[in-house]
């Protein structure tokens, strides 16, 4: 499984550096290729020399020590499959929390796009202080793993949680992700996200509260599992892949259609209106002595169904967004709409769902199967809807 994979592996200054050795030689028994880059502190646990020999590559250490005309942070990020920091001491926890970047770990970390795991390792109290905690929430909300140090004898001398997790737990955590990072390789995702905006007038639109979230997560995961991403988008977010920026539902179907052939998987995370106004005025409408007004409204078309219904071999998944009857309404819709996958969720919950940064999902699948996704950060939903859909 690890055979030929990239890991990065980052050790910083704790006293568990030293059981990372072991680690290291697991790594490369199976054939994966291992980098260290160990901060300064961490060498006055072990020795460069051992990392080096173990890794049978150099050991980086340096931001400046730099041999070709990449700067080294770049070259160590591109190169990568994987980065893996073990043992994480609270400070460097919580700088890479806050984006600081004052050496070369933090550097390569501030810039690396790809799937990371961290593996803590501190004192008792460290680990429960109120910054370090959220500075972990912050970094799983971004879609880093943190593998939960275990309680016992730590070297310290204090009793309770602080120590690092079991080598193995890092093996399989390591093993478990290049699973899934070259699953979607060679496939074109395309994703729509955010609501569409149907223009009345200049001035004025009628729109909804999707914040684009969900469609931005699944994007960014399909991505980090190799995929190549065309995301088509009301909200104009910042990302490393193809973004065509549309307003209206007709805008966001044109787009599709442009991408539809080339396709393999079409993920509708779009809140569409399913109105728009009959005539938009050129002019702003003026209130003179009106008043009441009446807008004239016609259907949009329905996209996710047009293309369900000439699709050829492409995945298509749809979402549902439902205040009630959830269950019996998402059925309904996966009927009629004829996509093989429809992710469902609950807004009249308010603690998940639109704007919000976590979200709980139903998976429905044609065949009459049904997933739960139980709530957490709306990156690990995504990676785990993407576990999901890209099975066949
Ligand atoms: N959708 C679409 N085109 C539309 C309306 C919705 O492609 N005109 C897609 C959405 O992107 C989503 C799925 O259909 O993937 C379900 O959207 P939802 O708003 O829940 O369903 P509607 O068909 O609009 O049904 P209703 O509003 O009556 O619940």
């Amino acid at each position: 499984m690890l055979q030929g994979k990239h890991i990065l592996l980052g050790i910083t200054g704790g006293i568990a550096a030293y059981k990372i050795c072991t680690l290291i030689r697991d790594f490369k028994k199976v054939g994966a290729e291992v980098k260290v880059i160990a901060t300064p502190n961490a060498l006055n646990f072990v020795t460069k020399l051992t990392l080096q020999n173990l890794s049978q590559n150099e050991v980086y250490i340096e931001e400046f020590d730099i041999k070709n005309w990449k700067p080294e942070h770049i070259s160590l990020a591109d190169w990568a499959d994987i980065m893996l920091i073990a043992p994480a001491t609270a400070n460097t926890i919580s700088k890479i929390a806050q984006g600081i970047a004052d050496n070369l770990l933090t550097s390569v970390a501030c810039a690396f796009s790809k799937k990371m795991i961290i593996a803590p390792a501190m004192n008792v109290n460290m680990w429960n202080n109120d910054a370090v905690q959220n500075n972990l929430k912050i970094l799983q909300k971004r879609g880093i793993e943190i593998l939960e140090p275990e309680s016992g004898f730590l070297a310290c001398g204090y009793m309770g949680k602080g120590r690092l997790c079991s080598l193995d737990k890092i093996y399989n955590a390591v093993e478990e992700t290049l699973k899934y990072s070259q699953k979607l390789k060679g496939q074109k995702v395309v994703i729509t996200a955010g609501g569409t905006v149907e223009e009345i007038d200049p001035v004025r639109y009628i729109s909804n509260y999707s914040s684009g979230k969900m469609g931005l997560a699944l994007a960014k995961s399909a991505q980090s599992m190799g995929a190549e991403v065309v995301f088509i988008t009301t909200k104009d977010f910042d990302v490393p892949f193809k973004k065509v920026l549309v307003k209206s539902a007709q805008d966001m179907q044109n787009a599709i259609n442009e991408e539809f052939d080339t396709a393999n998987y079409i993920i509708m995370a779009a809140a569409v209106a399913d109105y728009r106004v009959k005539e938009f005025s050129e002019q702003k409408i003026k209130k003179e002595n009106n008043d009441s007004i009446t807008l004239e409204l016609v259907k949009n078309p329905d996209i996710l169904a047009d293309l369900c219904k000439n699709k050829t071999s492409q995945t298509i998944v749809g979402f549902c967004a439902e205040s009630e009857n959830l269950m019996e309404n998402a059925k309904t819709k996966i009927e009629k709409k004829g996509c093989d996958y429809l992710v469902a969720n609950d807004i009249s919950r308010k603690d998940i769902g639109f704007n919000s940064d976590e979200n709980e999902v139903t998976i429905l699948s044609q065949d009459g199967a049904i997933k739960k996704i139980s709530k957490a950060s709306k990156s690990v939903i995504a990676r785990k809807i993407w576990e999901c859909i890209s099975t066949k």
